[in-house]
C-alpha cells in the first residue's frame, strides 16, 4: 500500500456516550497507516427536504458533502434502531445523494460495522444500510462481516475495550484497509 486514504467515518448514533462512537474511535486508533480516519458529525444535519436544497443549500448540507466528496473512503459504524439504521443515519445519506447526479457516494469503497447490547447485533441496520449503498454505488466489503452483539459489556468502566473485541475490531479495519487499497488502486 503506497499511499494514505482518506477514509470519512459515519457513525449512526448521536449521544455522548455512544457505544458506537467509541467503536468508531477505537477503529480510527487501530486503523494501519494507509488510513487517515476523519469522524464526519451528521448531527447537525436539517431533516432533508428538497425545497431548501436550492441555490444556495444550508451550509451544513454544504460542508458535510465537501467532507465526503475530500474522502477516498467511507466507513459507517452504526446501531440499529427498530430494525433498521437510526434516522440520523439515513438523513445523512439521503443528504450526500443529493442534488440528483451530484452523489458524493459513487464509486468509493466501503465497510459497516454495527454494534448493539442486544443478541443481533443490529444486523437489521446493517443490511438496511447495505441495501442504500447498493443503490448509491457504494463498493462495500463483503466479508468480514460485523455484527457485535452483547456491546454493553465492550467497555469496563474505566472506558478500556474488551480484548477479545479489540481483536475482532483489528482484523475488520485490517481487511477494510486492503478493501480500499483494491478498489482504489485497481
Ligand atoms: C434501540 N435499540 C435497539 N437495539 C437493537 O438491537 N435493535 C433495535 O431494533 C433497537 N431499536 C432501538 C430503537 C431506538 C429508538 C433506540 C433509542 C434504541 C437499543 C440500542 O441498540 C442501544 O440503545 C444502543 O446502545 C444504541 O447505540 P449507541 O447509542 O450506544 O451507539
Amino acid at each position: 500500500m503506497s499511499k494514505a486514504y482518506k477514509v470519512a467515518v459515519l457513525v449512526g448514533s448521536l449521544r455522548k456516550a455512544s457505544i458506537n462512537r467509541k467503536l468508531a474511535l477505537a477503529l480510527t486508533q487501530l486503523a494501519p497507516p494507509s488510513l487517515q480516519m476523519e469522524l464526519v458529525e451528521i448531527g447537525e444535519l436539517p431533516l432533508y427536504n428538497e425545497d431548501i436544497d436550492i441555490s444556495p443549500a444550508p451550509e451544513a448540507y454544504s460542508r458535510f458533502r465537501e467532507q465526503l466528496r475530500g474522502a477516498d473512503a467511507l466507513l459507517f459504524v452504526t446501531p440499529e434502531y427498530n430494525r433498521s439504521m437510526p434516522g440520523a443515519m439515513k438523513n445523512a445519506i439521503d443528504v450526500g445523494s443529493r442534488p440528483y447526479g451530484q452523489s458524493v457516494f459513487a464509486g468509493k469503497p466501503g465497510a459497516v460495522l454495527t454494534a448493539s447490547p442486544g443478541a443481533i447485533g443490529g444486523f437489521g441496520a446493517n443490511h438496511h444500510l447495505r441495501q442504500s449503498m447498493v443503490f448509491l454505488d457504494v463498493r462495500m466489503m463483503q466479508q468480514p462481516e460485523a455484527y457485535l452483539g452483547g456491546a454493553g459489556k465492550f467497555f469496563d468502566e474505566q472506558g478500556k475495550l474488551d480484548e477479545a473485541i479489540e481483536g475482532l475490531l483489528q482484523k475488520f479495519i485490517d481487511a477494510y484497509a486492503a478493501w480500499v487499497d483494491a478498489h482504489i488502486a485497481g
